[in-house]
């Protein structure tokens, strides 16, 4: 089956709410790709599939993970978080998408990861900021996105782990890892320059 393929008999799986979530992500990512010169096809199809694990039961993600040895122990406490391991995992057994980008952007779009590349931090920002969020900070990191593809990263993850911390749900330690990472990548990357 061809890519184009994969994508349509995909898109008809996503419904609802997820489907109209699924939809924003995939506008803001072609936008995203667009302003950091990344492939805008290739950000827009894994945008359409970033949430595909969400099409399966919390049950069903839990046996395909464990069956399948794909997640970590913190994972499996977290239903919330499965989806993006197994949703990769899914797509390329599933699918047989092989491409490793799609794959790990897919992979790390909930906890994100030290050292992700293009691709997996524009669907991480297009996750936070499509039009359909409205979570707390969502309207300033929308704002910086196009501004600052990494100080926006740290905006999100920031609110990310915050939101993590007041719910006292777990906080995965691969979300430290990004955030530590972002800024170990914002300060040497700084030029050091006031702005006049
Ligand atoms: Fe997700
Ligand atoms: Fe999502």
């Amino acid at each position: 089956m061809d890519i184009k393929a994969i994508r349509e008999k995909i898109k008809k799986k996503l419904t609802g709410q997820l489907l109209v979530h699924s939809l924003g992500v995939e506008s803001t990512a072609r936008r995203l790709a667009t302003a950091y010169g990344a492939n805008e096809e290739k950000a827009a199809l894994t945008a359409l599939f970033h949430d595909y694990g969400k099409t399966y039961s919390s049950s069903e993600l839990l046996q395909i993970a464990v069956e399948n040895n794909i997640a970590d122990e913190l994972l499996l406490l977290e239903p919330s978080l499965l989806h993006a391991p197994v949703g990769a995992w899914l797509l390329e057994h599933e699918w047989g998408i092989n491409d490793r980008e799609i794959l790990h952007a897919v992979k790390t779009h909930t906890t994100g990861a030290a050292g992700m590349n293009l691709l997996a931090c524009i669907i991480y920002l297009a996750d936070y900021i499509e039009p359909g969020r409205t979570c707390p900070g969502a309207a300033e990191i929308r704002e910086l996105a196009f501004q600052d593809l990494h100080k926006a990263l740290l905006g999100a993850v920031d609110l990310t782990i915050k939101y993590v911390l007041e719910k006292q749900s777990i906080l995965h330690p691969h979300s430290v890892l990004f955030r530590n990472w972002l800024l170990s990548f914002l300060r040497n990357n700084s030029s050091g320059v006031a702005e006049s």
